[in-house]
């Protein structure tokens, strides 16, 4: 009885160790944000891959004018997380120290996942984070006090705008190239695709240069479209999305119908299918499908961050189940529907009237 009493004692001991362990983790957990901005915004990537991907400290830290020391430390901890790799890995000699790039640093570059971790980071959306309690508990939320839902916001602040649209390609870079290299057959037989919410046309682009019999109309709020890059095979529309939609043989909409609320997402959907040819058309539509308990995944974590910035960022977004998903479908009137994985975050979800 006496022994019983005590492995618990030293169950629940060793429990609340592990406990005051990982609190400590979430106590600092803003830190990686702050010190990938730091490593962005000294250029550390770049600078390593100009020097041909290996590169001693002192050089490092004559090349970004900084003090050795303080960036011997911000390496550290950087290469303690997966981004550079140092050689030799000898305590105590600094500068002998030599680095060298890892895939997670590459990411770090402006072609990578910068322009999204510079938005992550950027004090207007900090703002919003400091205000998520409110948020859960307010009765609606008052998107005037904030000036404007988040589009109204980017409309008003052009340089918050650019972060915006310059985070939003980095993603659509990525995930565009997995669905074409995973489910090329998506896009077969569509001869004019509207890209809905299409940002910047980062993922048109990436579509026409790989399946250049796509023609594509890339349909954004006019302060969007009319500082998007051209591109031959993609046109530049401006407009209300929640007004009308350009014709085409099919709809793409990535990560648009997360932002807004169901009955939006309906009337979104519905312009949509309006547009397309009724025999032969379809939408796709590009989005995270959250799975719950035993189905979670090693995309579940992100899926669940993406949530919480729709929280904290959008007036009325989610993130969705396949659940919440069919029933938007049913409720536009789709017929059929069909959801595919890719190895990104999101998932294609075909959607036939
Ligand atoms: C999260 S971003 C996604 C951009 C792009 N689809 C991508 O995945 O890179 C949502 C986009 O919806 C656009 N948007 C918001 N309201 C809109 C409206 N009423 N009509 C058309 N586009 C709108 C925004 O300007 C923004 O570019």
């Amino acid at each position: 009885m006496e022994a019983k009493k005590k492995s618990q004692a030293n169950e629940k001991k060793e429990e609340e160790r592990a406990a005051l362990l990982e609190i400590w983790k979430y106590a600092f957990a803003f830190q990686p944000l702050a010190v990938l901005k730091c490593a962005i915004e000294l250029q550390i990537s770049e600078t390593v891959e100009r020097h041909g991907g290996s590169i001693a400290l002192p050089d490092l830290s004559t090349a970004l004018r900084c003090s050795p020391s303080a960036l011997h430390r911000i390496m550290r901890y950087l290469i303690h997380h997966g981004f550079f790799q140092q050689t030799p890995t000898i305590p105590h000699q600094e500068s002998s120290l030599c680095y060298t790039q890892t895939p997670l640093s590459r990411l770090l570059s402006k072609d990578g996942m910068a322009p999204f971790i510079l938005l992550q980071s950027s004090p207007a959306e900090l703002v919003s984070w400091h205000g998520l309690s409110r948020r859960v508990s307010a009765n609606g939320v008052d998107s005037a006090a904030r000036g404007g839902d988040a589009w109204e916001r980017a409309a008003a602040d052009p340089d918050h705008n650019k972060l915006i649209n310059d985070a939003m390609a980095s993603h659509a870079r990525f995930a565009m190239s997995a669905i074409i290299d995973q489910h090329p057959e998506v896009f077969q037989g569509i001869t004019s695709l509207v890209d809905v919410g299409g940002g910047d046309g980062t993922a048109l682009r990436t579509l026409v240069k790989a399946c250049p019999w796509v023609r594509g109309v890339n349909y954004d709020r006019p302060q969007v479209v009319s500082v998007a890059p051209l591109c031959h095979g993609v046109d530049q529309v401006g407009g209300d999305m929640f007004e009308m939609v350009p014709k085409g043989d099919a709809v793409f909409l990535m990560w648009v119908l997360h932002n807004w609320s169901d009955e939006e997402c309906i009337r979104i959907l519905r312009n949509c299918m309006g547009v397309i040819p009724k025999n032969k058309g379809k939408v796709i539509i590009v989005e995270a499908v959250v799975k719950e308990g035993e189905g979670e995944d090693e995309f579940s974590k992100i899926h669940l961050a993406l949530d919480m910035v729709m929280i904290a960022h959008m007036e009325k977004g989610k993130e969705r189940t396949f659940k919440e998903w069919e029933y938007l479908l049913n409720e536009a009137g789709f017929t059929k529907y069909t959801v595919k994985d890719s190895w990104n975050i999101v998932s294609v979800i075909e959607a036939y009237p």
